[in-house]
């Protein structure tokens, strides 16, 4: 086991990750081409924090989160956990690990087996870690219980007798269960009354307070990232695109397609800055990946002719802030020097 002042200060770090779908049709399911739902991503969450994970449906959000858990083989580069590489571990070598990095998904009724109790998922997942005496078990199933703000009544209750939010407290519950250090949440609260889903954000704040969990938290919601994420990565047809502290990213996006994606959020309350001209407030229909330069290029309310050969590199806007768009001003480091464009 590492100290603590050897631990490195990132709990998670995906670079150049990648997955291709085939694309089937027809009676004979033909293979007519590939959807590349991850192209590339790159990603770092520190110890403790949360990274947001926003995009529109379909980026490939879920993708990459089940290549982190390794549900999903990918197709290349790198997964690092607690400073490990991972990518290659085979599944022996993974298992403890496992519960290590936990998920809570979007529908928790249908992630909760309906013929298990309560007490029995809870039970079943500290087995796992090694709580097997009866007496030991009820007492950590109680403490779990405890955790999320549900009564110790509930052991003897099935997933179907809870409320949605109530059932999002037991997959959370079952997620604590083995003691994770780093929680993917993917769309945990969408499911969820608008009233409930800011229960169960509080929850989730609390709970990273109490146990110093680190969260990569998948959402559509904007204002759940504002409030929630330390850090947040906007994500564009399998790529990061843009990737800031949440404040910093709210006060100023510079990725057009950021831009589209907060001008489409109303009631935001967090300061930032106007949209540039043009931006368009909803998503036009998706039209094919274009080959080559930007993804977002035939999309983009400012393209220009550079954006439909750019390789988009990053491009370093502050010392935390990087997006990749060539149109965003370079950071000078400060130092009015200018740094050159990261590769
Ligand atoms: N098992 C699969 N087989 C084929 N295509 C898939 C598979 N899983 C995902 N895809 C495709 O990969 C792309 C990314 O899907 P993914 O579910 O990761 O998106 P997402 O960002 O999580 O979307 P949402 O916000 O709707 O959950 C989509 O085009 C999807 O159709
Ligand atoms: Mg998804």
């Amino acid at each position: 086991m590492s100290t603590d002042a050897a631990r490195p200060a990132e709990i998670l770090r995906v670079e150049g990750l990648k997955k291709s779908f085939p694309v089937r049709r027809g009676f004979l399911q033909r293979t007519t081409g590939h959807v590349r739902a991850v192209d590339g991503a790159s990603l770092a969450l520190g110890r403790g924090k949360t990274l947001g994970l926003v995009g529109e449906s379909g980026c490939g959000k879920s993708t990459l989160a089940r290549m982190i858990l390794k549900l999903l083989p990918s197709d290349g580069g790198r997964i690092l956990f607690d400073g490990s590489d991972i990518s290659d571990w085979p599944e022996a070598r993974m298992k403890p690990l496992r519960r290590r990095i936990q998920i809570v998904f979007q529908d928790p009724y249908g992630s909760l087996n309906p013929r298990m109790s309560v007490g029995q998922i809870l039970a079943e997942g500290l087995r796992t870690v090694g709580v097997r005496e009866r007496r030991a078990a009820s007492r950590e199933t109680e403490r779990l219980l405890g955790l999320v703000g549900l009564s110790a009544r509930a052991v003897e209750r099935y997933p179907h007798e809870f409320s949605g939010g109530q059932r999002q407290r037991i997959g959370i519950a079952r997620a604590l269960s083995v003691g994770p250090a780093l929680v993917i949440c993917d769309e945990p609260v969408s499911a969820l009354d608008v009233s409930i889903q800011a229960q169960i954000i509080n929850l989730l704040k609390d709970l990273q307070d109490r146990l110093g969990l680190s969260y990569l938290f998948i959402t559509h919601d904007l204002n759940v990232v504002g409030y929630l994420c330390h850090r947040v990565a906007v994500m564009y047809r399998g790529r990061i695109v843009e990737e800031a502290d949440a404040e910093e990213l709210f006060a100023n996006p510079l990725h057009p397609y950021t831009h589209t994606l907060l001008a489409a959020v109303p009631d935001i309350d967090t300061p930032r800055a106007p949209a540039p001209q043009g931006a368009p407030a909803d998503l036009p229909e998706e039209r094919a990946a274009p080959a080559e330069g930007c993804r977002f290029h035939p999309r983009c309310p400012q393209g220009e002719t550079r954006c439909r050969s750019y390789d988009e590199q990053w491009v370093r806007v502050g010392e935390d802030h990087r997006v990749r768009c060539w149109k965003a001003p370079v950071w000078d480091g400060g130092g009015g020097g200018k740094k050159p464009v990261e590769t």
